[in-house]
């Protein structure tokens, strides 16, 4: 058993499973065992080092959570200059990079090969090693001489701290925060009063610069990587083009981006500046654009340099995301579950590529903690088809005498007195379904693309609906008759019988979109698809109680909660059990295998990394039973080194033989 290994052995086999666990995760985006399996191994390994300080290493995975306080960056020079790229920002800049590079190589512009590689928008940094060891990792400072921040970058969960092989390198990319580590860091931030990161490359500067490595560690950053050359000035690997080097510093455990592609001309160019574009917003990072590199390493060489940017590369730039303007006014929305939004009205201001007028300040909290006010300077911001939202203030020597934001006591829609629910950000309207605000903005959100999908039923066709008293609620809409819909304004007789029967086309919703659509506050697509999942059933789902509502996957308490005060809430409840009679939303089919639940294990041999009271624990975790003998009613028998009777008995009985690895893949499905 592992317990008897001695403590040398058990470090390093625990350090071998934790990075090769993280790196699945963090690198790959392929979790191999659940989170609680994962700080099991990491404790463990914690708790071994901390009573054998002797055999702590720097590339322990332990290490990245942060060591000493720093009194000071230290310098860090170059021993090759980091330099900037060239922007494009347009497709005239960006085809006269093309030409001018293929005509530079006596090369036709239809066959000059590039690279096309993401331009993550962060903090470049340049990280050495020195017989495959992470030693130093230097920010870009002003080119020439940089900040040491290794102990900031140890903390960088994808950055690897070892090689495979003991080679001497440095490797080049950006440090970012991903989106959805910004919402929580953001989100931890605001919990404890301080202000929030304006954006993740402020967010991913910010952190890197702290002294404190442990708050580093706290911010979640991540490395991607794009170029390296071995200490000595050489070319590693061999490499003869770009591809190839990002091809090998994958393999060395680097995370690129998987979009990377080799590109032909200014057709491929152009191609994968528009491809990468669509699916920008969807991207884990925020990206300002596309680079576009020579592929041949002779090439690049061949054109080499100006004094301050290569020849050979460009940055080609998307519209930004963020833009300045001024605010003009600050109202209240109220949004379908009774959410009180503080909204600011700006000067318009084109960002990402669109025109804006009014943007998101989330919560009157959030108002005072980014320091929004009457006449601020603003940063704002709109990715994708995401609601634009206000991220920070451009600070001014004015600021001090601007008019300060206060909440409103009533709602402007129906001038209940507004709530704040302890434990619960913002305010809200009491007024439920009687506020015409609430009513409004649910059936929006009822009839919408990821709701019902009714088409042709938007705000309008539903404010006029409203104002002629034919619909107060969503299970009105399938009593209408297309006549009284054509004499509506903005109605004639064929665009009424079409939106009447986009509205019987509803009937028998997917379980996860009727959920959606009912508007619950937190229950989003994906939750909604969880619930599906884990009930089956709407009258399951209907009266599941806080514990059978809890264990659904990525449901926590305030979205549980959420849902049974929904429940509990007489006129939401009434129309959802009305909307569930008139529509039959359909079972969706259970799928297992999400837990263990009513599985009975038998554990048997030594584990390569879990001892058999974690292996027990993480089964009796995820639901199911460890029994001591195998019999009929086994499920399955885990079997690991020197197996013996039990392994046998199961092979006798039929019964599916597991390893560890199969075990740890269940569980984290
Ligand atoms: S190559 C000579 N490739 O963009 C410069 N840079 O202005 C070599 N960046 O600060 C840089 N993604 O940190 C390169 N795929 C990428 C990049 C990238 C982001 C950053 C880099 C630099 C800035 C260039």
């Amino acid at each position: 058993m592992s317990a008897l290994l001695p403590v040398e052995q058990r470090i390093h086999q625990l350090r071998t499973a934790v990075t090769a666990y993280a790196d699945q995760y963090h690198t790959h985006d392929a979790p191999q065992i659940t989170d609680g399996a994962y700080d099991l191994l990491f404790r463990e390994l914690q708790d071994l080092e901390a009573q054998h300080p002797g055999l702590v290493t720097l590339d322990s995975p332990t290490q990245r959570v942060g060591g000493a306080i720093l009194e000071g960056f230290e310098p860090a020079p170059h021993d090759r200059p980091m330099l900037s790229l060239k922007d494009a920002m347009d497709n005239t800049d960006a085809m006269a990079f093309v030409t001018g590079a293929a005509a530079g190589l006596g090369v036709d512009t239809e066959a000059l090969e590039l690279t096309g590689e993401l331009k993550y928008d962060g903090l470049a940094l340049a990280a050495s090693y020195v017989g495959g060891v992470l030693v130093r990792a230097a920010t870009r400072g002003d080119g020439i001489t940089g900040e040491n921040v290794t102990s900031q970058a140890r903390t960088i969960r994808n950055l690897p701290l070892r090689l495979p092989m003991p080679i001497d390198l440095e490797v080049r990319g950006e440090v970012v925060m991903r989106k959805n580590d910004f919402e929580l860091v953001n989100k931890q931030l605001l919990s404890r009063g301080e202000k929030p990161l304006a954006n993740t490359r402020n967010g991913a500067a910010g952190s890197m610069r702290q002294l404190d490595p442990k708050i580093t560690a706290s911010r979640r950053l991540s490395f991607y990587a794009y170029g390296a050359s071995e200490l000595n000035g050489e070319t590693p690997f061999n490499a003869t083009t770009q591809w190839d080097l990002i091809q090998a510093l994958l393999n060395l455990g680097f995370s690129i981006a998987p979009e990377t592609a080799v590109v032909r001309g200014w057709d491929g160019v152009q191609s994968f500046f528009e491809r990468v574009g669509e699916g920008r917003a969807a991207l884990p990072y925020d990206i300002d654009g596309v680079v576009f590199k020579v592929n041949t390493l002779q090439g690049q060489q061949d054109l080499g340099w100006t004094n301050r940017t290569p020849r050979f590369a460009i940055a080609y730039k998307y519209p930004a995301e963020e833009a300045i303007s001024t605010v003009r006014d600050i109202v209240v929305q109220i949004g379908r579950t009774g959410a009180a939004t503080p909204v600011a009205k700006i000067d318009p201001v084109r960002v990402g590529g669109v025109m804006v007028s009014s943007a998101s300040l989330h919560n009157a909290d959030q108002v005072h903690a980014k320091g929004v006010k009457f006449g601020s300077t603003v940063i704002v911001r709109r990715a994708g088809d995401v609601v634009p939202e206000i991220c920070g203030v451009v600070p001014s020597a004015a600021d001090e005498t601007l008019r300060c934001f206060v909440m409103p006591l009533h709602c402007p829609s129906c001038d209940s007195r507004l709530e704040r629910q302890p434990g619960m950000v913002g305010s809200y309207c009491p007024g439920g379904l009687k506020c015409p605000a609430q009513k409004l903005a649910k059936l929006c959100h009822f009839a919408s693309k990821l709701g019902m999908n009714i088409d042709g039923l938007g705000d309008k066709s539903i404010t006029a609906l409203i104002e002629a008293e034919l619909i107060s609620m969503p299970s009105d809409l399938f009593s209408l008759q297309a006549p009284d819909v054509a004499s509506l304004p903005g109605f004639a007789r064929v665009s009424a019988a079409k939106l009447t029967k986009s509205i019987a086309a509803a009937m028998r919703p997917e379980l996860a979109r009727f959920i959606y659509s009912l508007g619950i506050e937190g229950v989003g697509e994906a939750t909604s698809k969880a619930l599906a999942k884990q009930f089956g059933a709407w009258s399951r789902f209907r009266v599941a109680t806080y514990d059978e509502l809890i264990q659904t996957p990525d449901v926590g308490p305030d979205t549980t909660a959420n849902i049974q005060r929904f429940f509990a809430d007489e006129c939401l409840g009434l129309e959802a059990d009305s909307l569930a009679a008139i529509t039959s939303p359909q079972d969706s089919l259970k799928t297992t295998g999400s837990n263990l639940s009513g599985k009975v294990f038998v554990l048997t041999g030594t584990f390569p990394t879990l001892s058999r009271e974690q292996a027990k624990a993480l089964v009796e975790d995820a639901g199911g039973k460890v029994s001591g003998s195998v019999s009929s009613k086994t499920s399955f028998v885990v079997a690991g080194d020197s197996a013996g009777s039990k392994l046998e008995a199961a092979q006798n009985l039929g019964i599916p033989v597991w390893n560890e690895s199969m075990l740890l893949a269940a569980l984290a499905s």
